[in-house]
């Protein structure tokens, strides 16, 4: 099976360019001008539109239990919506229960995402800490392709892990090469705030950014960075909301620290306005944590995108309808927490990113796709229009214009946090592994196309650092 892309622009991160695209068996195979088709080629005319890498979204759960229910993007509707608006990868998460053998979590996992219909990846959260997690961490970077371990430092009494986990499993993830990852909020502050809002009487999902504000998150994401600093591993802080974590990240960085930063698409463009909706479905839709914020965290987010203190944007796609957030109704602390969006991060990107002058095209193509897959070492497969690359790419279109709504989106879910806003650019086909799954509003995906993509481990800090250690064993290193 063989595409060629006819007469378009290549944008990569690092330069734009007008050539052809030809894919065969799944990879970009030719990259230049006028190239012939080969027989029995589809040909995708590509005339006035961009050729890009297809997005990854490094932050989504396709249907996650959690908070006493299951996500309703499972793995096969959640990566065919991303398809639909551009996005050919995504990286995953799995989550153990406390005590859960993380083995098991993983292979759960693994199988309820074999119906994925592009591309995926799993980080591995470290929800509690025993010998077996030490040693189930070596078996998944050095057997099963995975280099990053998440730490949610919020959800008390579910998966949140204390410093003592953190300082076990950071240690053990620089000896295998690994980057560590974390949701940024102080939990024993969120748990007090709670109570102490629903106890005065606050019980509906306006409670719900009050128990979460932003020195919860900046304090968080301050211990993240100074224990990772400490023990000298990478580190990268997921969905960053406000000023106060992207100050921590911007002087961690400034000091020479490997620190990383994820924004998502809805941090940048909604505010806590959303809250304070007499409708409780639409406020409880738009629940998730950290909260959506106030205009001034929104202006900084833009700037630390544009800076390149954030490097990557996410959507940390979690849906739940209105039924399911209706647990809420009369504690705001039950509402599920998680808003979708993996179908829509590249258009609303574009049109307030690249539209706005906030971002260039080749930016656009680094924070929606490039950046995630150097970070989390998929890249040149993964992140790049080059010969050699997986033939993951998206076609846009820069003047089409549409309107986002649930009535007309792909994803599984009964409401969109980006209900009626119209953005002018949009993908027109997207290519999953060489072959048109997406094109003029309509999905062609087979059930079980996407792959499970291996991401090798970094050389580890002890190897680069040339220091001795008794624990630190060879690993594959990609670059
Ligand atoms: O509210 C959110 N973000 N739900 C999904 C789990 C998480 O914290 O990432
Ligand atoms: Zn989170
Ligand atoms: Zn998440």
């Amino acid at each position: 099976m063989s595409v060629l892309i006819q007469g378009g622009t290549v944008v990569n991160a690092d330069r734009s360019f007008c050539a052809d695209v030809l894919c065969q068996k799944g990879l970009i195979t030719a990259v230049g001008e006028g190239l012939k088709a080969p027989s029995g080629a589809t040909i995708v005319d590509a005339g006035g539109q961009y050729v890009m890498p297809g997005g990854i979204d490094p932050h989504t759960h396709m249907q996650l239990p959690f908070m006493g229910t299951v996500a309703s993007d499972d793995f096969y509707s959640g990566t065919a919506a991303g398809l639909a608006g551009g996005t050919t990868m995504i990286i995953d998460f799995v989550i153990p229960a406390p005590q859960q053998d993380i083995m098991d979590a993983y292979k759960q996992w693994r199988e309820w995402a074999e119906k994925s219909v592009a591309d995926y990846s799993f980080h591995v959260a470290i929800t509690w800490w025993d010998e077996s997690v030490h040693a189930a961490m070596g078996t998944l970077v050095k057997k099963h392709g995975v280099n990053s371990f998440k730490h949610f430092m919020a959800y008390k009494g579910a998966i949140m892990c204390d410093d003592e986990v953190l300082v076990n499993s950071f240690t053990r993830a620089r000896e295998l090469g690994a980057i560590v990852t974390v949701h940024a909020e102080n939990g024993e502050l969120v748990f007090r705030l709670q109570k102490e809002i629903f106890e005065k009487g606050v019980t509906g999902p306006e409670g719900h950014p009050l128990s979460r504000p932003p020195q919860v998150e900046g304090e968080a994401a301050n211990r993240a960075i100074r224990i990772a600093e400490v023990l000298k591993v990478p580190l990268y802080v997921v969905h960053n909301s406000c000023i106060q974590s992207l100050q921590a990240i911007t002087r961690a960085r400034n000091e020479g620290q490997r620190v990383f930063g994820e924004v998502l698409a809805g941090h940048l463009l909604i505010d806590d306005s959303v809250y304070r909706n007499p409708d409780f479905d639409i406020a409880a839709a738009h629940v998730m944590s950290p909260p959506f914020r106030s205009a001034e965290h929104q202006a900084a987010l833009w700037q630390g995108l544009q800076s390149g203190n954030l490097q990557t944007t996410a959507t940390d796609h979690c849906c739940f309808c209105a039924d399911q957030k209706a647990a809420g109704r009369n504690d705001f602390r039950l509402i599920p927490n998680g808003t979708g969006g993996v179908e829509n991060r590249l258009e609303v990107l574009w049109h307030h990113g690249v539209r706005t002058g906030r971002l260039t095209m080749n930016e656009f193509v680094r924070v929606t796709s490039t950046n995630a897959a150097q970070i989390f070492n998929i890249y040149p497969q993964k992140g790049s229009i080059t010969v050699g690359s997986d033939a993951d790419i998206v076609v846009w279109d820069p003047v089409a214009t549409k309107t986002i709504s649930a009535k007309t989106h792909k994803q599984n879910v009964d409401y969109n946090i980006f209900e009626g806003m119209t953005v002018t650019g949009c993908a027109s086909h997207t290519i999953s592994r060489g072959k048109v799954v997406f094109a003029k509003g309509e999905l062609d995906v087979e059930r079980g196309a996407g792959r499970y993509v291996d991401r090798p481990a970094f050389a580890s800090y002890y190897d680069a650092l040339n220091l001795q250690s008794q624990q630190a064993e060879p690993v594959a290193v990609r670059r």
